[in-house]
């Protein structure tokens, strides 16, 4: 075809009108979205705000894990963290300038309440004030979660934490305080991060605070009993969840109009191979993970799975009990990165070193198959990239659960915080673009072909910041964070590409 200087022009402007509309990667836009859908970033309290000591909060079991000699792989603490207490404004104009609709942070809630229960602390409810005004007054909507595991160390001392009952009560009037607080203008609660996570982190392999397992024969914990006390902890969140769900639905939901939801880590599994036994394997293993907590609130109950091997040792529901848990969920969080392969366990040889929920699942996940990687690494060695995963659990979730609300409350990436690379090598993270542009772009088509009722999506995270038990080795931040010159923050190449998505229609 012939090109005469007018249709030289036409064409230059159609190309430039496509590279101002056209999202990202040629077809991602908001518009692949349902109307309403929200775009967020996410963090939690202990990995950001620092002011450890300040205006009165109290002492958190993670204060004490990290500085526990040996805890963090760098051997470093959260008492600075990315100081986001002193930052918050500076922060929710990275935001802004992003066009990102929400926040997802969580409350410390020792700084509401120092000793876990008792005194109100009037700093900490004037600091989320300022936090949530700070918010809205950006047009940004905080998600706030309720319990991201900084858990006050007080109640840890006085009876062990999640393992006792009495937590239900104290985290209850926590909860209710919140809401008095802050529910005038915070409309979507999560009650708890993880609780899978933090209850064998913590209480089965003992990696993460409060440092408990009994796992070769004591070996790496004091304390602790891994084939009965990440049950007791579940059962615990399960019904402070519900408790709380309550006191909200009767006392407060009429006249703040906000929904409770909870946020599950969820890994999504492929059978090894295609036999029966690796098959059965790999439902259990989403059983040992998101059933343990979604069957219970959807259904009433644990998974048949998980009743029969655990035995005497997973707790019950009083009939009461159930019918508070069941149905006390508003929307499913679900925070996923990575899918693994599942296999059959046939080998009994780890057993009464192990006793615990691995060894109760009779399941071996792994990201190999025949020494081949599932997908792509990050930088963390559990996360592989497989962004079909995503679409494969959303269809899952709708399935087994009626089609339920879900919001994706975390998905992200990490670099390794190399030391020997300059800030400009950093902030180019083509890998973080791909990652979000490929699991946004399955996460879209859950929705529109598959039916799958997804709200919205937080990445993980704002900016680099503390990693719990891998400290600051690991970079999962859209803005980078100099942890040489005084925490300045650097936009990623990923800033600007989740900018232009943002504006796009
Ligand atoms: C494999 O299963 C056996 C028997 O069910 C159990 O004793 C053992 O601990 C399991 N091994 C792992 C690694 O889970
Ligand atoms: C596993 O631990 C439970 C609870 O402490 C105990 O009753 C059981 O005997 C242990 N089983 C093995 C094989 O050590």
């Amino acid at each position: 075809m012939l090109m005469n200087r007018h249709s030289v022009f036409v064409v230059f402007l159609l190309v430039f009108e496509m590279k101002n509309c056209l999202a990202p990667d040629g077809g991602l836009s908001r518009g692949s979205f349902p109307q309403g859908f929200v775009f967020g970033t996410a963090s939690s309290s202990y990995q950001y705000e620092g002011a450890v000591e300040e205006d009165g909060r109290g002492k958190t079991v993670w204060d004490t894990f990290a500085h526990s000699f040996g805890k963090v792989i760098d051997f470093s603490n959260a008492d600075v963290a990315v100081d986001q207490y002193h930052r918050f404004h500076d922060d929710i104009q990275l935001m802004a300038d992003m066009g990102m609709d929400a926040y997802r942070f969580s409350i410390a809630w020792s700084r509401i309440l120092p000793n876990g229960a008792g005194e109100v602390n009037q700093a900490g409810i004037d600091h989320y004030n300022e936090e949530i005004n700070a918010l809205l007054a950006k047009g940004i909507q905080p998600y706030v979660t309720l319990y991201h595991w900084d858990l006050p160390q007080a109640l840890q001392d006085r009876y062990n934490g999640w393992i006792d009952r009495q937590i239900i009560e104290d985290f209850a009037n926590y909860a209710e305080i919140c809401f008095k607080a802050f529910g005038d203008r915070v409309k979507h609660w999560i009650t708890f991060n993880e609780p899978h996570t933090f209850a064998i982190q913590g209480y089965d392999v003992g990696l993460h605070a409060p440092g408990r397992c009994s796992t070769l024969l004591h070996f790496l914990c004091r304390a602790g009993n891994s084939a009965t006390e990440p049950y007791t902890v579940a059962h615990h969140v399960l019904l402070s969840h519900a408790t709380v769900s309550d006191i909200y639905r009767r006392k407060y939901k009429k006249t703040q109009q906000g929904s409770i939801g909870m946020a599950f880590d969820v890994m999504w599994f492929e059978p090894m191979t295609d036999s029966p036994e690796d098959i059965d394997a790999t439902q259990r293993a989403m059983d040992f993970q998101l059933g343990w907590l979604m069957d219970p609130l959807f259904v009433g109950e644990y998974p048949r799975s998980m009743r029969t091997r655990v035995g005497e040792r997973l707790p019950r529901f009083s009939a009461a009990e159930a019918a508070l848990v069941k149905g006390s969920l508003d929307f499913v969080g679900v925070n996923h990165y990575t899918t693994y392969y599942a296999k059959h366990n046939s080998t009994n040889i780890l057993g009464f070193l192990l006793n615990d929920t691995l060894a109760d699942s009779g399941t071996i996940t792994l990201p190999f198959k025949d020494g081949k990687a599932i997908g792509d690494k990050a930088s963390s060695i559990w996360l592989y990239i497989v962004p079909q995963g995503i679409r494969s659990l959303m269809n899952y979730i709708k399935d087994k659960y009626y089609n339920p609300s879900v919001i994706i409350t975390e998905n992200g990436m990490d670099d390794f915080n190399n030391p020997f690379i300059s800030i400009e090598h950093a902030l180019k993270d083509d890998k973080r673009i791909k990652y979000h542009g490929d699991y946004l772009s399955n996460l879209a088509a859950s929705i529109r072909e598959d039916g799958c009722n997804v709200k919205g999506y937080f990445v993980w995270s704002l900016l680099d910041n503390w990693e719990w038990a891998a400290g600051y080795t690991s970079r999962f931040g859209l803005y980078f964070v100099d942890y040489k010159d005084n925490l300045k923050r650097y936009p990623k190449n990923s800033v600007n590409w989740f900018k232009n998505l943002l504006r796009s229609a």
